[in-house]
């Protein structure tokens, strides 16, 4: 039986060795966890959605006492984004997050929900969606969104 393999390139870097336009993406998505709403666990999500037409779109992690109904930084930020411009592509996304009023150490990584939407957005405009997961440490990016969900749904 002939075994496939899946595997990709990411780079770990400090955030200032990216480029200055993804710098200021994360800065914008660290600025939005300011907008999440997360009482219940504390944890605070911001996004940050680059367009191909120069426009930034946010969005913040909206929890509810119902937990079920609350929904991630990145998914607010992508419905977002995809409702106000409908015709621009998706360059990058950014995610960053607090834990009560402290940044992350460690770099966000999008919840597998996340990586289904994101997938399906990279394979609809049939380019690659760039992904920077932000930490105080380092910042991790990865080229294609697609790759952080092989085998992903379609109908
Ligand atoms: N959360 C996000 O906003 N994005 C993710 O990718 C994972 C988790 C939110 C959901 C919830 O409000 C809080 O983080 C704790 O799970």
């Amino acid at each position: 039986m002939p075994t496939k393999r899946f595997d990709f390139a990411y780079t770990e870097t400090p955030l200032v060795e990216l480029p200055t336009s993804i710098q200021t993406l994360a800065e914008e998505a660290l600025k939005s966890t300011t907008l999440s709403y997360a009482p219940f666990s504390g944890f605070h999500v911001g996004c940050a959605v680059l367009l191909d037409n120069g426009e930034v779109v946010v969005g913040a992690n909206q929890e509810n006492a119902s937990y079920p109904c609350g929904l991630c930084a990145e998914r607010v930020a992508l419905y977002n984004a995809s409702t106000l411009h409908p015709k621009a592509q998706i360059v990058a996304l950014a995610i960053a997050a607090r834990n009560g009023d402290s940044p992350t150490e460690a770099p966000v990584s999008p919840c597998g929900a996340c990586r289904q939407v994101l997938a399906e957005y990279a394979a609809r405009q049939e380019s690659p969606i760039g992904v920077v997961m932000v930490g105080q440490s380092r910042t991790v990016w990865v080229h294609d969104a697609r790759n952080l969900l092989p085998f992903a749904f379609r109908l």
